[in-house]
């Protein structure tokens, strides 16, 4: 199987999953327990039909929104994940590149493997930095000030991993980082020799984004650490209160999805809200994202701008989450199989397939812009 050869979600989750070593392939696919809510996520779409409207002229089709502050070429953007270069050795570059031709934001988590400030020196597309919040206050305050100076538009602050999800996947392999791999995982890194030789040929991993606080290269602090050790469980909304006042721009909460959080943030002072459910990697049986979206809509759209991630594989995913009121969706692992197997290649690949997917659904809903999409063309099993 090769990259022509991919033509959506699936394809590119199975070169995906025969160019990576298995414990790297299941840490992008797996999920928490019984992976029921990551399978929701997109079953959630597809009881929603759409009712499409016809012969209104749809010659040319503006696909752009304003989310965030920030004006996009595309409804979506790649949300931002971790250790992009243990996938490929382009990591976030790739990705970065990718959302930049395609005139998209980016996500760069704060487990990131290329650091914030190179990717916005080299990219002119919105970054959203993520980040967690950590029981060394100076530490937030320094991530802050850092993101401030690198220029970052969009600050995202992830609310739904308090504590780590339950990842049988990588409990069974031994992934983490850095590696402890059990037996059965280090035989899985033996049979994929052309990902050893791309890792070991480019430069050392790193966490750039943490590196001053988190010593991975000593070995000293596992990612596990970092989460028990180094976040503070204790984080109120009074903590966020304070971080949105130091940051004093375009900030969203990462993760939320009651209609209570959402008034919440409002009151805050965030700017935004992603209903998200970390892509079921955390609270197995928790709503998707999808499925509560119209409430939060109804609640709060008029007052900050919603957006949600989890589960979108098709533009027809991404015109329903429109349809109810989302400003702009996210996206995971959409773009993080075709990372892995081919890196900037894949990417592009993937999200020109998303656009063309867009565009056509909307000429065949009737709509020449986003603002046109709209709840009278959806209908509920
Ligand atoms: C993530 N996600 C995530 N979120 C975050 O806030 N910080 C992070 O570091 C990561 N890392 C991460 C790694 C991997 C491998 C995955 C799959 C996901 C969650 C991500 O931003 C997004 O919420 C989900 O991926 C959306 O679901 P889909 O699109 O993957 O179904």
């Amino acid at each position: 199987m090769r990259l022509q050869h991919c033509h959506n979600f699936h394809d590119f989750r199975e070169l995906a999953r025969r160019r990576l070593p298995g414990p790297i392939f299941d840490y992008i696919d797996g999920a928490a327990d019984d992976e029921v809510t990551y399978r929701r996520n997109t079953a959630s779409f597809e009881r929603c039909d759409l009712v499409p409207n016809v012969l209104r002229g749809v010659e040319t089709v503006d696909l752009s929104v304003t989310v965030m502050g920030q004006k996009l070429a595309l409804p979506f953007y790649c949300s931002p994940t971790a250790l992009q270069r243990l996938f490929h050795h382009q990591g976030e570059r790739a990705v970065a590149a990718a959302a930049s031709q395609y005139g998209t934001m980016f996500g760069v988590s704060s487990l990131g493997t290329v650091s914030m400030e190179e990717l916005r020196q080299t990219y002119a597309t919105p970054q959203m930095y993520q980040f967690y919040f950590h029981k060394d206050r100076g530490l937030n305050r320094a991530m802050i000030q850092r993101a401030k100076e690198a220029g970052v538009e969009v600050m995202a602050l992830t609310v739904d991993s308090i504590t780590g999800g339950n990842r049988e996947r990588d409990l069974r392999t031994g992934f983490t980082i850095p590696f402890r791999l059990t037996l059965a995982g280090m035989l899985q890194f033996a049979i994929k020799p052309m990902w050893a030789l791309n890792y070991l040929t480019h430069e050392g991993f790193k966490l750039p984004q943490l590196d001053e606080h988190v010593d991975m290269g000593g070995r000293t602090v596992s990612i596990e650490r970092y989460f028990t050790e180094m976040l503070d469980p204790s984080m109120t909304w009074d903590n966020v209160a304070e971080l949105v006042r130091d940051w004093n721009g375009q900030f969203c909460l990462k993760g939320l999805m009651s209609v209570a959080d959402a008034r919440r943030a409002i009151e805050i002072g965030c700017t935004g809200i992603i209903l998200s459910n970390h892509g079921g990697r955390q609270l197995d049986g928790s709503r998707a994202p999808f499925d509560q979206l119209a409430e939060i809509v109804d609640a709060v759209g008029d007052r900050i701008d919603v957006m949600m991630d989890g589960g979108i594989q098709r533009g027809t995913h991404v015109l329903k989450a429109l349809s109810v009121g989302a400003k702009a969706v996210g996206v995971g692992r959409y773009y993080l199989f075709p990372l892995a197997a081919a890196g900037q290649r894949g990417v592009e690949r993937a999200l020109g397939q998303m656009r063309a997917e867009i565009e056509r659904g909307m000429k065949l809903m009737g709509c020449t812009s986003i603002t046109q999409l709209a709840r009278d063309n959806l209908r509920y099993r």
